[in-house]
Order: C-alpha cells, then sequence, then structure tokens
C-alpha cells in the first residue's frame, strides 16, 4: 500500500571528488548494480507517495539510469549553491504545497542501507513527538563523518561535520548516517535559515538538526547495531569493502537457497543473476549480469560468466563466457572463450582452447580442441576435429560457415566462409575446406602422401636419425 504520508528524498548531485574518476561516483558499481540504482531500489520498498532525487554533477547520465530504475521518480537539480542542505531545500520545493507527512532524506552513497531498517525509522519516529529522527551508528574510525553530538542529558544536540569539529569532538564515535526523517512543516522552516558559514562552504542538511534543537524542538537518533548497513561510499576503498560485504550476503543467501559454494571468498555473484538448486559452484568463479544457472549444473573453477544462461546439469570449467546459452547436460572448459551469440545445444560440448562467436551448435555436437568457430551453424551430432578454424572473416566481410548433421571434420581444418558442408560428410586431416562439400560426401583437399625410402641414409648419412632407421630395418 502506498504511504501516502511519505517523500523520500535522494541526494544525488555531489561531486564525488574522493571516486578520482571519470565515471559518477554514484554510478560505480556494487554487485553489477550502480550505486544510486541500490538507493533507488531501497526507496521504492518503501512505496513512498513521492521520490525526488536531487543531481547536478554528470546530471544527465543519473537521470537516464534514475530514470530506467524508478521512472516515477522526480529528478531535481541543484543549482551553484553548494550542500547537502542546499539539495533538499530544492527537492522540497518540487513537492505539493499542502504535503504534511514526513520526509526522509537518503545520501545516494549509501547503497546497502535496506528497507527493513527504514521501515524501523519511520516507525520510531511516527510513534514518538520529534521533529526528525535520525539514523546514528558507532564507528572505531568515525574520520571524515559528520559526529553526533549530545548533551549533558544525553539528548542528541547537533551535528558537526568532521571538518568543522574541534579535536575533542572528532574523538565522538557516533555518527551521522546520512539517513534523516523530518516532519515536512519543522523541516521547510529550518531549511530556510540554513547558512553556507562553515569550513566547506556549503548549505548542510545536518545543520537543521541543530537548528530545530535551538527552536526548541525534539530530535531523536536511532542507532543502527550493524554499522556497514549506514557507511557511505566516498572512495574506492569503500567501494571495495561494500562490494565484499554485498557479496558475502548474496553468497549467503544462495547458499541457504540450495547453492553449493565452495569457496565465498573467491566466489562473485551480482544481484541480477539466478541459481537454481543443486547448482555447485567452484573456487574463483564470477557470475555477472543477469546470469542464469539451471539445476544440477556446474560452474568453475576459474570462470566468469556475463549474461549467460546454463541448463540443467550442464559444466562450465575454466571458462570466460559472455551472452552465450549452454544447453542442459553440455560440456564447457577447462580454457574456453565464449564469446556473444554462441548457443551450445544440450549435451554438446565446447571443450579446451576453444573461442566460439556467433555459433549455434547443435544438440550431441562437439567441438574439443584448439578450435575457432565463429559465424557458424553446426548441425547434430557432428564432431569438429582438433584445430578446427573457420575463416569467417575476409578482411571486409563476415561470412557464414553452415555445418551439417553428423558430420566428421578431419584435424586440423580451414573452412573458408562462405562454405557449407552437407549431412553426414567427412573431411580429411589438414583440409582447407574452400567449395561446399555435398552430403555424404569425404573431401580431401591435401596432395597425397608420398614416401622417399631410405631419404635419411644419403642425405644424413651419419646422424642419430640415420642410426635409428637402420637399426629398425636390422631387426625387421
Ligand atoms: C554526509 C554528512 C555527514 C554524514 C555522511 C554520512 C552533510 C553535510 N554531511 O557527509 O554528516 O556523516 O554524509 O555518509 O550532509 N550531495 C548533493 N549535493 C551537494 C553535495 C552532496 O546532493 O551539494 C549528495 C552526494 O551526491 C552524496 C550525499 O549528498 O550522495 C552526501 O554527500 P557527501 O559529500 O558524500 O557527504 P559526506 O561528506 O559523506
Ligand atoms: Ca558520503
Amino acid at each position: 500500500m502506498t504511504d501516502t504520508q511519505l517523500a523520500i528524498v535522494i541526494l544525488a548531485a555531489g561531486q564525488g571528488t574522493r571516486m578520482k574518476s571519470q565515471t559518477p561516483k554514484l554510478l560505480h558499481t556494487l554487485a553489477g548494480v550502480p550505486i544510486i540504482s541500490h538507493v533507488l531500489a531501497t526507496a521504492r520498498e518503501l512505496e513512498a507517495a513521492h521520490v525526488l532525487t536531487v543531481v547536478r554533477h554528470e546530471r544527465d547520465r543519473l537521470a537516464e539510469v534514475i530514470t530506467a530504475e524508478l521512472p516515477l521518480c522526480v529528478v531535481v537539480d541543484q543549482d551553484e549553491v553548494p550542500g547537502t542542505g542546499r539539495a533538499v531545500e530544492l527537492a522540497v520545493t518540487h513537492l505539493p504545497s499542502e504535503f504534511a507527512g514526513d520526509v526522509l532524506v537518503l545520501n545516494g552513497d549509501v547503497p546497502l542501507l535496506n528497507a527493513a531498517t527504514l521501515a524501523n525509522l519511520i516507525d520510531a519516529h511516527r510513534s514518538g513527538t520529534a521533529a526528525a529522527t535520525i539514523l546514528s551508528t558507532f564507528l572505531d574510525d568515525s574520520s571524515g563523518y559528520g559526529r553526533i553530538v549530545r548533551d549533558e542529558s544525553g539528548a542528541l544536540d547537533r551535528i558537526v561535520e568532521h571538518k568543522d569539529a574541534t579535536d575533542e569532538e572528532r574523538t565522538v564515535t557516533e555518527i551521522n548516517a546520512g539517513v534523516y526523517l523530518f516532519r515536512a512543516a519543522a523541516l521547510r522552516d529550518q531549511l530556510a535559515h540554513l547558512t553556507t558559514d562553515n569550513a566547506q562552504g556549503e548549505k548542510y542538511i545536518t545543520d537543521v538538526v541543530g537548528l530545530l534543537r535551538v527552536a526548541g524542538s525534539e530530535v531523536a537518533a536511532l542507532s543502527v547495531a550493524q554499522s556497514w548497513l549506514v557507511e557511505g561510499i566516498n572512495d574506492r576503498a569503500q567501494l571495495a569493502d561494500a562490494a565484499g560485504r554485498l557479496n558475502a550476503l548474496i553468497v549467503r543467501g544462495w547458499q541457504l537457497a540450495g547453492v553449493t559454494v565452495e569457496d565465498p571468498v573467491t566466489t562473485w555473484i551480482d544481484l541480477k543473476t539466478t541459481l537454481a538448486e543443486d547448482v555447485t559452484i567452484l573456487p574463483g568463479t564470477q557470475l555477472k549480469g543477469a546470469t542464469a544457472v539451471a539445476r544440477g549444473a556446474s560452474i568453475g573453477p576459474d570462470t566468469t560468466l556475463v549474461d549467460c544462461e546454463v541448463g540443467e546439469g550442464a559444466t562450465v570449467k575454466r571458462t570466460d563466457g559472455t551472452l552465450a546459452v549452454i544447453g542442459a547436460g553440455a560440456s564447457v572448459g577447462p580454457f574456453a572463450y565464449l564469446r556473444p551469440g554462441t548457443e551450445l545445444a544440450a549435451d554438446g560440448k565446447i571443450g579446451t582452447f576453444v573461442e566460439t562467436k556467433n555459433a549455434k551448435i547443435g544438440v550431441g555436437s562437439k567441438v574439443p580442441h584448439l578450435s575457432y568457430m565463429g559465424d557458424v551453424t553446426i548441425g547434430t551430432h557432428t564432431n569438429i576435429g582438433a584445430g578446427g578454424i573457420t575463416g569467417n572473416y575476409d578482411g571486409v566481410n563476415k561470412n557464414a560457415t553452415v555445418i551439417g548433421s553428423h558430420v566428421h571434420t578431419g584435424a586440423h581444418n580451414v573452412f573458408i566462409a562462405p562454405v557449407r558442408i552437407g549431412d553426414g560428410a567427412d573431411t580429411g586431416a589438414g583440409a582447407i575446406v574452400r567449395k561446399d562439400v555435398p552430403a555424404g560426401a569425404l573431401a580431401l583437399s591435401v596432395a597425397p602422401q608420398r614416401n622417399m625410402d631410405g631419404w635419411v641414409f644419403t642425405h644424413r648419412p651419419d646422424s642419430a636419425s640415420a642410426d635409428a632407421a637402420r637399426a629398425a630395418q636390422d631387426e625387421s
């Protein structure tokens, strides 16, 4: 049910300077999803009447992601006045003037915060009388964060930013999580009083807390026991920490859903990847994007799959794959490279040191060793000999190779595309197949072998080879 009393404001206009990146901070990803999208997904769960996201730095790139994730979100542009307080001030002007509910402000760079924690915050706030309730937590190393300053009675007094804090204030380990729930009227009143009179020359949303207290209002702080839930991402070290934490949660979730993960530490699974029961994941495996693995399949060790589909009971070892489909019972690797458009049907095989691209390989067909199969269609129960190469590129165009069913190609063949090999045909070892091969034919393109008897005795009479040949002749 939609919470008509709730508006959510997400702050996403900052520069993210500490990332030192061409990519906007909030578009860096954890578990395959941009930081900002994690926050938007959480916001969506709360079913607020209004969701607004404030942008400025790289606004178009962010707006695109925001609108894709949450089409109903209002994108608000921050002006040249800097600071989180200014961002909220502008967002609030986009709310209906009669809106009298609660405004939940979320930092866009706190991706692990979950809806359950926010629901607790909303409950605590609505069951009390405070004009604002904020989330805090305790950190061993609180540097960089705004500190919670309490009065003698222990009540929350104000928030002081790290850069504005005295040495004594910096020893405080209770920090502001950057999550605030305000009664709309109280927030509107105090936003008007924010100034840029501080170390960073910015309007701070955190100053609203102190202003409310001075105005005689109560402000409550709800402490989050699991501090990682509210850790912000400002630099790449924090990004890696949060990504590791999220991955551990994802892996644990799949383990409890019936997936064997031998080594959770070296297994990385994106949020959008799905796994069925009795899947086994061996060490060093990364499953990315919308990869989907069916029941009983075994993936790894040392395998990376991006947007791949793996069928029931398939085995994929030491493989790198992108946008590939692996059929039920099929076997891939070790050391295979599946590029986009690879479709290996049920019980097929792509073996060792094999690269495929745009390759449709039929039921039970095998490409076992040392091959490149590009722009190819292979029928069913065909075997490609070791070292089979499709010459799919003539320097200008990519051309197709079509190989039928129950075909056996010899070792070390080159298929000069466009070319077709009919059903039930064979090709000899070393063949360069330039012309179509009719169904049932044997294609040979290598000159017949000629043996020059005794060649070694005339050309290398004193060699070890000549001695060996002589000994062999003497024996027979
Ligand atoms: C902020 C808080 C700090 C808190 C910490 C928690 C302020 C002044 N400080 O600090 O008390 O402990 O978060 O993680 O709020 N943003 C805007 N417009 C701006 C500046 C920032 O929308 O003009 C956005 C950023 O994109 C970011 C969020 O606000 O998503 C927080 O900004 P950031 O600069 O990371 O604040 P912190 O220094 O981490
Ligand atoms: Ca931050």
